[in-house]
Formats: C-alpha cells, sequence, structure tokens
C-alpha cells in the first residue's frame, strides 16, 4: 500500500498533529509499510500533492480544527481516498461539543449540566450571578470546538465569567459555560469499527487546577495511570459509556472519551476526541500498550480498520 500520513494544518493544534504525523510515519514503516509520504496539510503542494501522489489510504493524524472536524474527511470522499478514523459526520460531531452533548444525552451517557451562548455574548453582572446560581462553582468556560484545552477557564468567582466567555469566543462560534464535576479524571480509548471496544482506562493525575494544554505537552508535569484506579463497577460502566459514546457518535478506527467519575461512581462524559494524540507516548498508544498492541501493531490496525 501507498499511504499518505496527513498532518500539520492549521489548527491550534498543529504542532501536536505534527508530532502525531511523525510518530506514526515512523511505526508505519516499523509495522512493514515502505511507501509512506508524509504531507503537511498547511503546505502549498499539499492537493495536489496528494491528488497526484496515487495513495491508497491516508492516515489523518490531524488535530482541531480541518483535520477532526469533517474537513478534510470530506475532501478525501471527494478525491475518493480511503481514510483513517471517523467520516465526516462523526468527525463534525465529535468537535461540536453541544451538539455532541445533544447525542450522549439521547444515548444516555450522563453530561455535565451547562448552557452554551454565542460567541460575542455580553455577560453582565445579572447573567453571570444567573449561571452562577444554575450551575454553582466553581465553573467550567471552554469554546465549544476546539481540543486540547485551548481557550478554556475554569471560573471561581461570578466576576470572572465574562472574561472568560470572551477569550473562549475568541476561538469560535459558540462558547460553553459548564458545572465543573468533582471527581476522578479519566480517558477511556476506543478501537474498531462495528465490533468496537475499550481499552484499559487511564486515569488522569495532575497537581494543576484542571489538565490543561501546557500540563498536556510538559510530561514532566503530568502522570498518568493504567489502568485507572477506580472500583469494578464504575471502570466496567465507563467503558461500556465510551464504547456507547463511539457508536452513537459513528465513529470509526478509534476514539477517546473523557470522562470525570463521581464520587458516587457514575461517569459524566466530557468530550470524545476523534482523532486522539498519536505519539508514542500518548494516552491511546499507552493504554494500546497495557493491552499488549504495540505502536506500530496500533498503527498497521488503523490502515486496516480504514480499508474494512
Ligand atoms: N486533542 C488531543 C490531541 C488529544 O485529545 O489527544
Ligand atoms: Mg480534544
Amino acid at each position: 500500500y501507498k499511504i499518505a500520513v496527513l498532518a500539520g494544518g492549521w489548527s491550534d493544534e498543529r504542532e501536536i498533529s505534527l508530532q502525531s504525523g511523525k510518530a506514526c510515519e515512523k511505526a508505519l514503516r516499523s509495522a512493514g509499510f515502505e511507501n509512506v509520504d508524509f504531507l503537511d496539510v498547511a503546505a502549498d503542494d499539499f492537493v495536489t500533492s496528494l491528488a497526484n501522489g496515487g495513495y491508497d489510504v491516508a492516515f489523518v493524524a490531524m488535530h482541531g480544527r480541518y483535520g477532526e472536524d469533517g474537513c478534510i474527511q470530506g475532501m478525501l470522499e471527494i478525491m475518493h481516498i480511503p481514510y483513517t478514523f471517523s467520516g465526516v459526520l462523526a468527525s463534525a460531531t465529535g468537535t461540536e461539543k453541544e451538539v455532541a452533548k445533544s447525542i450522549y444525552r439521547s444515548a444516555g451517557i450522563p453530561v455535565p449540566e451547562g448552557v452554551d451562548v454565542a460567541c460575542d455574548a455580553e455577560i453582565d453582572d445579572e447573567t453571570a450571578k444567573k449561571l452562577v446560581e444554575q450551575l454553582g462553582l466553581p465553573i467550567f468556560v471552554k469554546p465549544a470546538a476546539n481540543g486540547s484545552s485551548y481557550g478554556v477557564t475554569r471560573v471561581t468567582k461570578a466576576g470572572e465569567i465574562a472574561a472568560a466567555v470572551k477569550k473562549a469566543g475568541a476561538e469560535g462560534d459558540r462558547v460553553l459555560v459548564e458545572s465543573c464535576i468533582e471527581g476522578t479524571e479519566i480517558s477511556v480509548p476506543v478501537i474498531g469499527n462495528e465490533d468496537a471496544r475499550a481499552l484499559p482506562i487511564i486515569e488522569i493525575v495532575t497537581g494543576a487546577d484542571f489538565y490543561d494544554s501546557k500540563v498536556k505537552y510538559e510530561p514532566s508535569a503530568l502522570h498518568h495511570v493504567i489502568p485507572a484506579r477506580l472500583p469494578e463497577g464504575p471502570y466496567k460502566k465507563a467503558q461500556e459509556l465510551a464504547v456507547r459514546a463511539h457508536k452513537a457518535l459513528g465513529c470509526l478506527g478509534a476514539s477517546r472519551s473523557d470522562f470525570i467519575v463521581k464520587a458516587d461512581g457514575t461517569p459524566v462524559i466530557l468530550e470524545t476526541n476523534t482523532i486522539p494524540g498519536m505519539t508514542e507516548s500518548s494516552l491511546l498508544p499507552d493504554s494500546a500498550r497495557h493491552d499488549g498492541i504495540e505502536f506500530p501493531q496500533l498503527c498497521r490496525m488503523f490502515v486496516e480498520f480504514a480499508l474494512e
């Protein structure tokens, strides 16, 4: 097979995507694929390189806007090039957190309480007070469509909401204002198409206020524990809900859903990443390794899922 690894692009997560792409390129080679090209989607000649390359499959190692939101997937559909991971609709739905939330709700997956507001919404004192009455404190304010925690603020005073909405609003059209769920932060990878199954759960352990982008990409500040230290009931439940989210959104190949497990054992879903980080030490590949799947083999499986 001739494979194009697509990475980079223009999103906030460009650098992370380049790292994912480089790691996947290397892994695909060691899995025995000899014909692998690395294409930066933001390069001037990207479209012609892709169109003229004679590729059998595109390995999409992109995160965030244009890469994880259905845009590149639509282009690949039109070009009739099979590609890894989710299609147009699941990618778009997974990216728009408030749309994803309505799907989780109808699939019976618990979601945090919250409201979504326009990016240019004016939050006056009265509105801020009402939000605090409804959601309590602290409150999370986040762009509805972004990854890696860019533009997210954890607000502890009503007076901070307006500025947080402004900051999140700079990242996109809609802003989510959500109550902060206390509990154990976990991430649940799922791999496969129709036969999707959950991998071992990752527990996120951090000293910071929340798992923000700085912590995420500075490994020294972050520890994760696999398998997550949860009682058997909540552990199984979270895996079941992650597979349910994968199927409800219509994900293919892989997904990684983030949850908070409350003290009573209920997992509450925060989001589903339709193209999780894919460096060798990223969460999903690390979990797969605990399941006996080394990174090259994992990348080979993603190619196979794409061609199923
Ligand atoms: N959005 C980043 C890459 C992740 O979820 O792994
Ligand atoms: Mg994300």
